[in-house]
């Protein structure tokens, strides 16, 4: 596909030149990532050509839910993680709940001159779709999904792309992180918008997930703080068995824990990172990965953040920190999750209430 650059030009007067190019182009729009009709998108037609070169091509619905109602699905997530503590060998379901959030956002491609139209993110719930569930990546969120299936059935009404990121809040707070900002509206895609292959591959080096984060206009000090919710869960080489399940479903290929303490939020994967000394390659047939003295894990792109100097010294700040590493989160992770979303300017963000704070 040919590129070409943009000059000077109003945000208004892109959108009539890129909704007039759409006029005479017919009815498809053509990226790399293969032909899809124009009304696939979640305005269809012309506004979808209209945005089409624009960062936040999903225009998120004014909702007729109140905040009480989201409450009300937080707590039914927040309830299933705390009455089901023996999920992977009492770990829970915290975390696996965070990555499914994260995996469903970070599809997301910024518009690029080989691609003038950003594609991806948690909007419209792809997640869903068998091929992008199906991706190598998602391996082990087939788990997650089944857990969100239940609380879908109780409130259906709400969409699986606001669903999923409502998950990833609540398990962060459930598991003692920060407030996360969350605003609601997402609409459901059809599986044609389902993506693959855009999640970042652990084997590799500092540049390679410098590039992969800025795919999704994030900066160094935004990957470093979201690579910290690595203070959680684990890797699996098979994924947890759910009940009645016989025959195990592949995970990572990975294997083992972060951190002493996988179901609470901490700033300990940055502690480990820069004061333990006993890391080493971990000597098994499986894939490359750091072991500790203690049997916790690091992955390649994980000790990648102390091996590129720039990484390094944010590492540091937040393994000083605790306090400025749950600010940089919250922020982090809400954009994260929204990336891709226009909003209604009325749109409220909405801060939840923990299952503590309401004595439930
Ligand atoms: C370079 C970027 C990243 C890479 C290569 C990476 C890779 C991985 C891998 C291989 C696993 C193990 C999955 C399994 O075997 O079950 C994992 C788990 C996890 N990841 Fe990441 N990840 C990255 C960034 C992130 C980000 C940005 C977040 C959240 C903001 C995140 C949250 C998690 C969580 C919570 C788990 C634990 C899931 C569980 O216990 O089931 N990761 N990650």
């Amino acid at each position: 596909m040919a590129t070409f650059a943009i000059p000077r030009i109003s945000r208004r007067a892109l959108y009539a030149l890129s909704g007039a190019t759409a006029l005479v182009s017919g009815t498809y729009v053509y990226s790399h990532y293969g032909k899809r009709p124009q009304g696939n998108g979640p305005n269809g037609g012309k506004m979808m050509a209209a945005a089409a070169i624009a960062n936040t091509p999903f225009h998120a619905e004014k909702v007729s839910h109140v905040e009480g109602d989201y409450q009300k699905i937080y707590n039914a997530i927040a309830e299933a993680i705390r009455d089901n503590d023996e999920y992977d060998d009492y770990i829970g379901w915290g975390p696996v709940l965070v990555r499914y959030a994260w995996h469903s956002s970070g599809t997301y491609a910024q518009a690029s001159s080989g691609c003038p139209h950003a594609t991806g993110g948690s909007f419209g719930g792809t997640i869903r779709w068998p091929k992008e569930l199906g991706d190598g990546a998602n391996n082990g969120l087939q788990n997650a999904e089944w857990f969100m299936k239940k609380i879908h059935d109780k409130f259906d009404w709400i969409s699986w792309g606001d669903l999923v990121t409502l998950g990833g809040v609540t398990a962060i707070q459930e598991m003692g992180g920060p407030k996360i900002g969350w605003r609601a509206g997402r609409k459901e895609l059809s599986a044609d918008n389902a993506m693959t292959s855009r999640l970042p591959d652990a084997s590799k080096d500092a540049d390679y997930v410098r590039h992969l984060f800025a795919r999704m206009g994030f900066e160094d000090r935004e990957v470093v703080s979201l690579i910290g919710a690595h203070a959680l869960g684990s890797c699996h080489v098979y994924a947890p068995l759910l009940p009645g399940q016989k025959k195990p479903i592949p995970g990572s290929g990975y294997t083992n824990r972060w951190t002493a303490s996988p179901n609470y939020f901490t700033n300990e994967f940055f502690k480990l990172l820069v004061d333990d000394k006993s890391w080493h390659w971990k000597e098994w047939d499986g894939p490359k990965q750091w072991e500790n003295k203690d049997g916790l894990m690091m992955l390649p792109t994980d000790m990648a953040l102390v091996q590129d100097p720039k990484y390094k010294k944010i590492v540091e700040m937040y393994a000083k920190d605790q306090d400025l590493f749950f600010k940089d989160f919250a922020k982090d992770f809400q954009k994260l999750l929204e990336l891709g979303i226009e909003y209604p300017k009325e749109t409220k963000t909405f801060y939840f209430k923990t299952l503590d704070e309401q004595n439930i």
